[in-house]
């Protein structure tokens, strides 16, 4: 199972894509997933809250940079922001309300893992279709 650490430490080697906007959005999306590792109580509600905040603007801009270049896969990819983000807001919420365990684990071990998923798979692809595109050159 990925772990936060070395996924920022291994950066270069698995999740760089080429796209300088997506690159670092993700370095802060990870950067910002260890901060809330860190965090506990109401800290750790207000970064969660964060990295929620973080990454709706994350998948509204690679959406938005799909309709621009009509991407083929924009509904499939979308459709997996979508459940991340969901869940990501029912969590963050819990964490609020002062429920924090079930957050945590999520955050520690499911998070995690999609994200090496979906960044090997699916942003992978969206960069290299966006490298194709001129409209995709930012
Ligand atoms: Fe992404
Ligand atoms: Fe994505």
């Amino acid at each position: 199972m990925p772990k936060i650490d070395e996924m920022l430490c291994e950066f270069n080697t698995y999740y760089r894509l080429g796209d300088g906007n997506m690159d670092q959005t993700h370095i802060e999306f990870l950067q910002l997933c260890q901060e809330a590792t860190g965090e506990s109580g109401d800290q750790f509600a207000a970064s969660l809250n964060k990295l929620f905040e973080h990454t709706q603007q994350h998948f509204s801009v690679e959406e938005q940079r799909m309709i621009e270049t009509a991407f083929p896969s924009y509904a499939e990819h979308r459709a997996d922001h979508q459940r991340t983000l969901g869940e990501l807001e029912r969590f963050a919420r819990r964490a609020t309300a002062g429920k924090t365990a079930m957050a945590r684990i999520w955050l520690n071990e499911g998070l995690p893992g999609w994200f090496d998923l979906h960044a090997k798979t699916m942003d992978s692809a969206l960069a290299a279709h966006l490298k194709g595109t001129e409209v995709g050159q930012r």
